[in-house]
């Protein structure tokens, strides 16, 4: 029986603490800052499709295992992956999964909390109305001179990882559930006063025509690794995240209704992000495909044409860097809980060596984007190489793997009853998708790009 076991880390107070900690770690810049550029690098519309479908054939049923996992195993998830198997039967050998995302954990945060100290950077530049009036050329140039700036870049990129740090030592539950409570739903409104501005000042028609026509031949073909790895950088699967949260999460509380409003939510958020975006970028004739740069020069660029436009820039900036923080703690959850119960150290302690280690890593990030800029492999540089290798391969990776684990290693009684579905129709459709679906489409788009390279 799940009752069986407890996590020596705790419980969430509630099924919305949970809903509140997953949905805080999905959203974030990956929603925000990464979906409308990809989206803007490769096409539009086709991308989108395809992103879609792999939210709702690959993203959910992976959630669904990943959950489930942490759920039965009740620790960190390299613990879980060897107490599981050895449960069950099955060899010994799984736990590599554990440390394959403790390792991605620490390359998705390295460069995550340098661009979220773009947006923690943002936010003065905001309130001293800094784009008041600007020109899309003047937008420009200050985020190339922002980023050709290291030590502005490493002080905002130490300020991201302390707040991340402190949050997670201090544990989770304090005040952050509330926050989160109150600043998401702050987060989705002023996404929507973007889309409003949009819709009146900017080519609003042509944004939906550029995201919601597919054009097949706009698709790039590396594109469909992209999108798949969008999916789970999104929905914050495959490295363990979820997985931990999942562990502390109460037996009684549905997995699949939870998975279903967590994805849900994030979606929604990332399609809003592209309809404030857009209409920006095509009425100012910027460019959809420039890169890392998109939100940071459009909405820059568009909080200084409309009224008040100081004030929700600067909020908008806030609550973004707001979101990312929200998204980091959990990317340092699987490692910090792994240190506690095998090291057997306090939480703090935990969280500063992790966090330390993510910061010494993210220089190099930072530094790509001017001093080691002259620095590639394969055409690209060392942040982006961290983020292609981590989002794209070692997260769809993680998630062939747990769904592999989840439909072939756990009995049916025990997914069954953890998942407790409300039909056997459904049940059936989850174990086909987690059996054979996901890892046929995440192998096929593997072998895909692969071949590309090769
Ligand atoms: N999902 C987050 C975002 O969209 C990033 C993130 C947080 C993440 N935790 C994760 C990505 C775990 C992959 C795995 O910004």
């Amino acid at each position: 029986m799940t009752d069986s076991r407890q996590s020596i880390h705790g419980e969430w107070g509630s099924r919305w603490a949970f809903i509140m900690a997953a949905t805080g770690s999905a959203v974030g810049l990956g929603n925000i800052w990464r979906f409308p550029y990809v989206v803007g690098e490769n096409g539009g519309g086709a991308f989108i499709l395809i992103y879609l479908a792999c939210i709702l054939l690959i993203g959910i049923p992976v959630m669904m295992a990943e959950i489930l996992l942490g759920r039965l195993g009740r620790q960190s998830p390299i613990n879980t992956l060897r107490t599981l198997p050895a449960e069950h039967g099955a060899r010994g050998g799984w736990q590599i999964l554990g440390w394959l995302g403790v390792i991605a954990g620490f390359l998705v945060l390295s460069f995550y909390s340098v661009v979220a100290g773009w947006s923690l950077a943002y936010v003065p530049f905001m309130a001293t109305g800094t784009f008041t009036g600007a020109e899309t050329a003047q937008v420009e140039a200050f985020f190339n001179d922002l980023l050709q700036d290291p030590w502005q870049l490493l002080l905002w990129h130490t300020v991201f990882m302390g707040l991340t740090a402190l949050i997670v030592l201090r544990g989770v539950q304090n005040g952050l559930e509330r926050a989160v409570r109150l600043l998401m739903p702050l987060l989705f409104l002023l996404l929507l006063v973007m889309v409003g501005y949009g819709m009146g000042a900017g080519a609003f028609l042509d944004a939906m025509a550029f995201m919601f026509t597919p054009d097949f031949s706009a698709l790039g073909a590396e594109a469909v690794l992209i999108a798949m790895g969008q999916a789970f950088f999104s929905l914050s699967l495959g490295l363990g995240a979820i997985m931990a949260y999942g562990s502390y999460l109460s037996s009684r509380s549905s997995i699949p209704s939870n998975s279903g409003l967590i994805a849900a939510s994030d979606t929604i958020i990332a399609l809003l992000a592209g309809l404030a975006v857009f209409p920006i970028v095509l009425a100012a004739g910027l460019d959809p495909g420039s890169g890392p740069g998109l939100i940071f020069v459009t909405l820059s660029y568009g909080f200084g044409q409309m009224p008040l436009g100081a004030l929700f820039g600067t909020l908008f900036f806030l609550l973004m860097s707001f979101a990312a923080l929200t998204s980091a703690i959990s990317l340092m959850e699987p490692a910090t809980a792994y240190l506690v119960e095998n090291r057997g150290w306090q939480r703090p302690r935990a969280a500063a060596i992790v966090a330390t280690a993510a910061w010494l890593l993210g220089i190099g990030s930072l530094l790509a984007f001017n001093l080691w800029s002259g620095f590639t492999i394969l055409g690209l540089n060392f942040q982006e190489l961290v983020e292609y290798f981590s989002t794209s391969i070692m997260l769809p990776l993680g998630g062939l793997l747990m769904a592999l684990f989840a439909g072939w290693v756990l009995p049916r009684s025990v997914t069954g009853q953890e998942l407790a579905l409300s039909s056997p129709g459904l049940y059936r459709a989850w174990l086909v998708l987690v059996r054979y679906l996901v890892p046929a489409a995440i192998l096929i788009v593997f072998a895909n790009s692969a071949g590309l390279i090769g």
